[in-house]
C-alpha cells in the first residue's frame, strides 16, 4: 500500500482511540495550574492553548518583566531572582521561550516537573512518543512511530510523517514538512514552510532557512538556505557554549 493511502486509512482509523489517550495521558481536560517561564511572544500562543483546554496559569516567570509582551492580568510576571520559590511549587512548567538555545539555558538551571502542552486540533498518532516540556500546536499532524524529544516546539500546522525522530529543544516553524523517517538534532530550528526530504539527517544547532527544500544531510551548526539548499554558515562550539552556557 502506498505511504500515502497508509496515512490517510491511519488517520481515519485511529481518531476514536486518539481522543482516548490523549485524555488518559492527561493532555486534555487536565484541570492542574501551569507555570509559564517567558512571558514574551510564544508564551501567548501556550496561554491560547491552555485556554481551550481549561487550564490555569499560576505565576509567569521572565528574566526581563518589563518585556512582557501581553497581559494576563491575574498574575504577576516575576523574575529568575525569586528562583528560590520555584522548586517549591507542584505546578509543572513549560519554558515558553522561542529560542533554542535559550530555551535549553533555562532548563539547565531550572529543574521542575515540565507538563506537555497539545492544541486539541493538532492529530497525533498514538504510538508517538512526545517528552516533557514539548509544545504542539493547531492543525500540526504527527504520524506513526515519530518520536519527539523534550522542550520541543511543534508549530502551527506542522506537518511530520512517519518514522521520524525529533531531539531535545528543536523548533519546527509553521508549515514546516518533514517527510518519513527524517532526523531532526538537537537544538536545530527548521523554519516556516521549509521541506526536509525522506531519510535526511539533519544535525544538531542547524538553522534551516524559510521555505527550504533540504534534499541531503546537513552536518551539525549549519545554516542552509534555498532549493536545493545549500549551507551559507557554521556556527562553531564556541557560539553553542556562549548561548547555552
Ligand atoms: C536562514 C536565516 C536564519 C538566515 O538569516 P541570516 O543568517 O541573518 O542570513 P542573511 O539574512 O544575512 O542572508 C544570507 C543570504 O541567504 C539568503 N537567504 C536568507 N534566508 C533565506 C531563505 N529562507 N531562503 C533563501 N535564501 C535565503 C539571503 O538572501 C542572503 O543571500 P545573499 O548573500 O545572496 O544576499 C533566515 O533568513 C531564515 O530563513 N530564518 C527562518 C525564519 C523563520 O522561519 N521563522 C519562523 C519563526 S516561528
Amino acid at each position: 500500500m502506498s505511504c500515502f493511502l497508509h496515512n490517510i486509512m491511519n488517520i481515519f482509523a485511529t481518531l476514536p482511540s486518539y481522543q482516548t489517550k490523549l485524555k488518559q495521558n492527561g493532555y486534555m481536560e487536565k484541570k492542574e495550574n501551569i507555570r509559564l517561564y517567558g512571558a514574551g511572544g510564544h508564551s501567548q500562543i501556550i496561554y491560547s492553548v491552555l485556554k481551550r483546554n481549561g487550564v490555569m496559569i499560576s505565576e509567569i516567570y521572565d528574566d526581563d518583566p518589563s518585556n512582557c509582551h501581553w497581559g494576563y492580568k491575574d498574575v504577576l510576571v516575576k523574575t529568575r531572582s525569586t528562583a528560590g520559590n520555584l522548586l517549591n511549587s507542584k505546578d509543572p512548567f513549560i519554558i515558553a521561550i522561542g529560542d533554542n538555545f535559550y530555551r535549553k539555558r533555562i532548563a539547565r538551571f531550572l529543574k521542575s516537573k515540565y507538563a506537555k502542552v497539545i492544541h486539541e486540533s493538532a492529530i497525533i498518532d498514538e504510538s508517538v512518543s512526545i517528552g516533557n516540556g514539548t509544545v504542539i500546536y493547531a492543525g500540526s499532524i504527527v504520524q506513526p512511530n515519530t518520536t519527539i524529544g523534550e522542550h520541543v516546539i511543534i508549530n502551527t500546522s506542522a506537518s511530520i510523517d512517519h518514522d521520524n525522530t525529533i531531539e531535545d529543544f528543536a523548533h519546527l516553524s509553521p508549515n514546516a514538512t518533514l517527510c518519513g523517517s527524517v532526523y531532526i538534532g538537537e537544538g536545530t530550528h527548521v523554519g516556516a514552510g521549509a521541506v526536509i526530504i525522506p531519510e535526511t539527517k539533519i544535525g544538531k544547532w542547524c538553522i534551516i532557512g524559510a521555505g527550504s527544500i533540504i534534499t541531503k544531510d546537513v552536518p551539525d551548526f549549519s545554516t542552509v538556505v534555498g532549493n536545493p539548499g545549500r549551507i551559507i554558515k557554521t556556527n562553531n562550539l564556541e557560539v553553542y557554549n556562549r548561548k547555552c552556557g
